[in-house]
């Protein structure tokens, strides 16, 4: 053979050989998946049918909520996910089964999560099964989401009310960055219905997020409150942050996600910006660890930053540790590598895998059967509320699942 055509055939064996290996670490992730899913299904079999698995008590044990907290899709989600990437039929009769009992939440109206809810659950069973009740189930959950909408404020109420760290103040038309996750049941409701008034309500919520919660530098802030007589932002806070003025990393994570999937339905440039400004901020941050996996705040006990009075972050002293931020970052840096040039494609891809790499290695990814059967360890719920520090968290779990999906997808 020529010296050409040996480099060439070598490249080609090493590139198969690499696209193999990357193969079979996202078929052992499913693997592992299934199992793990399969042991906390036992574990549900003990538990009341409507008990949804969120994260674990002291002892290690898992603990649930009802349906009207905002986890309950999650479980579901990843239980198709790993249907999908593994074609287990016990997955997907339960998949199917853990999904169904969600359908009350179609009229649900109590908070703004039913995006999360609703879409993590029904919306993967429409996309894989096709089946019309899953679609209308999706479009009347749309609907519901939608009366949360004020067009004064151009926003989607997040939660009823919220009082600030710092004292007694209320706050009653308080939006959270992580709303931005909610829009993608509007944008899919509007495909599913014809109905632009969907999609419409979801573009002018992202565009006023833009405005107000998103910061010059492309951080963001967690809580903006809003004046209902005129739109006017009352106060910029945290609820699960360090402070009002500090980057919470999951929020900058579901800024990430939320910026790159309006992107998607709207292929407005000015959405991509955001994205892109808003992943470069959190992955040239120097204050992320080498893994890629992100304290749980940026800024945590740094000067200038001070949590309120009465948020439990005045008393944790270690910095701990986010996973889930990991997992949602890593699944939309797979889809925003889509949407930009090679160069900076490849940055995004190579960021999303080291994610990956981390999350799937011994220091995250929990020993089978341990973990209260979730997969992937060392996540926070919210330190200020002194909740969930240091846990499993099933949202993590599912994430971590779809970034391997994504990942999946690109070889
Ligand atoms: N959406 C609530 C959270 O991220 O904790």
């Amino acid at each position: 053979m020529k010296p050409l055509l040996c480099i060439l055939a070598a490249a080609s064996l090493l590139a198969f050989g690499g696209d193999r290996k990357e193969k079979e670490f996202i078929s052992d992730n499913f693997g592992y998946a299934q199992t793990q899913l399969k042991n906390m299904l036992k574990d549900t079999e003990t538990r009341d049918a409507l008990a949804f698995p969120r994260t674990t008590d002291k002892a290690g044990k898992m603990t649930t909520t009802n349906m009207y907290d905002w986890t309950p899709g999650f479980f579901p989600g990843s239980l198709w996910y790993a249907y999908e990437g593994t074609k287990d039929p016990q997955l997907l009769a339960e998949a199917t089964k853990w999904t169904e009992k969600l359908e009350p939440l179609k009229d649900f109206t109590k908070h703004h999560d039913l995006g999360f809810m609703v879409y993590c659950s029904y919306g993967n069973a429409y996309r894989i099964t096709g089946k019309q009740e899953y679609k209308d189930i999706l479009i009347q959950s749309a609907k519901s989401l939608s009366t949360r909408f004020n067009p004064v404020t151009g926003s989607i109420k997040s939660w009823n009310a919220f009082k600030t760290w710092h004292g007694e103040q209320m706050y009653y038309f308080p939006v959270i960055i992580d709303n931005m996750m909610n829009l993608e049941l509007l944008f899919f409701a509007s495909k599913a219905s014809g109905d632009n008034t969907f999609r419409d309500i979801a573009i002018k919520h992202a565009e006023t997020a833009m405005k107000n919660q998103i910061r010059k530098d492309y951080s963001s802030y967690h809580v903006v409150c809003y004046d209902t007589t005129n739109g006017k932002v009352l106060a910029r806070e945290t609820a699960q942050g360090y402070a009002d003025n500090s980057t919470w990393s999951r929020g900058q994570a579901w800024g990430i996600y939320g910026f790159t999937m309006v992107y998607r339905e709207t292929k407005d440039k000015r959405f991509l910006k955001t994205a892109e400004g808003m992943a470069d901020w959190f992955l040239n941050n120097k204050n992320l660890p080498a893994d890629m996996v992100p304290y749980w705040d940026f800024n945590v006990q740094q000067t200038g930053y001070t949590p309120g009075v009465r948020s439990n972050a005045t008393k944790v002293r270690e910095k701990y540790r986010d996973a889930s931020a990991a997992a949602i970052v890593a699944s939309a840096l797979f889809e925003l590598s889509d949407y930009v040039g090679k160069t900076k494609g490849d940055k995004y891809r190579e960021a999303g895998k080291k994610m990956l790499r981390s999350l799937a290695g011994p220091a995250y990814r929990a020993d089978l059967g341990a973990n209260g059967n979730f997969m992937i360890k060392h996540c926070v719920g919210s330190i200020p509320h002194n909740g969930e520090i240091d846990v499993p968290l099933v949202y993590a779990d599912y994430y971590f699942l779809e970034a391997l999906q994504r990942y999946q997808r690109t070889l």
